[in-house]
């Protein structure tokens, strides 16, 4: 803080949007920008109710927080009212960046249609068509749509002044590293758009001496949806038996899995300048470690496991995720 970005440091869905609710809500946050598109989707917990958020920020738990859609983002006009009324948020609270692109019906149907995106195994929303529409320069933006009119903002300027103001900033990235279309030595297995912290600071209009932390979240075990290596692989039974077993929370697709890897951890930490390291899910690993508050309180093997992700990465695991709730949380900051 002030100025924080969430990067997530493999495939996606290694808890960042619990993280980010219990920041907006610990750190009281004044701003929560998301980035990206629709393809993904940030599940919060709260008292019980899940809430999967392929658009509306994960801080919107936190009544004070404003809620910016960024610049760089890409807007599902259907989803994001839909999810308005899922999360009952005030209005004024949410705003939309005029310049954010729109993605509509047709690039969900080219993504059908292609056979390369079959091959990868995208999410179908059309996130990459929708993109190269914006390249061409054809994209409808937000401003163009009527509807969101009441929601439209200079969300770079708010998002500057509020830093210059000194309020509290979180940058909230999507999916994970190694789907960086740039980055991840992953490519053609990767999404449409750069996914590491400096281009959720750049999609935010946020310049990189601004930003104050890099929180990379890793997830205890890893997973990735669609085609492409996962290094270490395991079966979905095996994946089962250990608890590690999930779907998607935004297509219901079987994510596949593999255990924790450490020299991965300790290159995405480095090319994303992390600063700090979430560490969520521990209580897969470790059953015991369930709802876990206290850093004392955890079972020795997973004081070890911990120990060893931070000789590896050089970094302070400074949160712990122990349960689905926002607050179940280990904070060490
Ligand atoms: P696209 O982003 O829909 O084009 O899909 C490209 C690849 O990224 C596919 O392997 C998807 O499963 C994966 N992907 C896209 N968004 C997410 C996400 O939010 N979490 C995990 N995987 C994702
Ligand atoms: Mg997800």
């Amino acid at each position: 803080m002030p100025c924080t970005v969430i990067v997530g440091a493999f495939w996606g869905d290694e808890g960042k949007g619990k993280i980010i609710s219990y920041l907006a809500l610990k750190d009281q946050l004044d701003f929560c920008v998301r980035t990206g598109s629709v393809n993904a989707a940030h599940t919060v917990w709260n008292e019980g109710k899940k809430y999967a958020l392929h658009m509306i920020p994960a801080g919107f738990l936190y009544e004070k927080c404003r809620l910016l859609i960024s610049a760089g983002a890409n807007v599902h006009v259907g989803q994001f009212f839909k999810e308005l009324e899922l999360t009952q948020v005030d209005r004024s609270r949410v705003g939309i960046d005029q310049m954010a692109s729109i993605i509509e019906e047709k690039h969900s149907e080219q993504d059908k249609a292609s056979a390369v995106n079959k091959a990868i195994g995208t999410t179908n929303w059309g996130v990459g068509p929708a993109i190269e529409e914006r390249v061409r320069r054809t994209a409808k933006l937000a401003k163009d749509i009527p509807e969101l009119h009441a929601f439209l903002t200079d969300g770079i300027a708010e998002v500057n002044d509020g830093l210059d103001e000194g309020k509290k900033v979180l940058l909230e990235g999507t999916q994970g590293f190694m789907l960086s279309l740039f980055l991840s030595n992953g490519y053609p297995y990767v999404t449409g758009r750069d996914t590491g912290a400096s281009a959720i600071a750049s999609e935010a209009g946020v310049g990189p001496t601004r930003v104050d932390d890099v929180i990379i979240v890793y997830k205890s075990f890893i997973t990735r949806v669609g085609g492409g290596p996962l290094p270490g692989e395991i079966s979905k039974d095996e994946a089962i038996k250990r608890g590690w077993f999930e779907t998607a929370a935004g297509t219901g697709r079987d994510r596949r899995s593999a255990p924790f890897d450490f020299d991965l951890a300790k290159k995405t930490a480095k090319i994303n300048g992390a600063t700090q390291a979430a560490l969520t899910k521990l209580d897969c690993l470790f059953p015991k470690c369930n709802a876990v508050r206290r850093f004392e309180d955890l079972p020795v093997e997973a004081k070890a496991f911990i120990k060893d992700v931070e000789i590896r990465t050089n970094l302070p695991v400074t949160l712990i995720g122990t349960g689905p709730d926002a607050l179940d949380i280990i904070d060490r900051r």
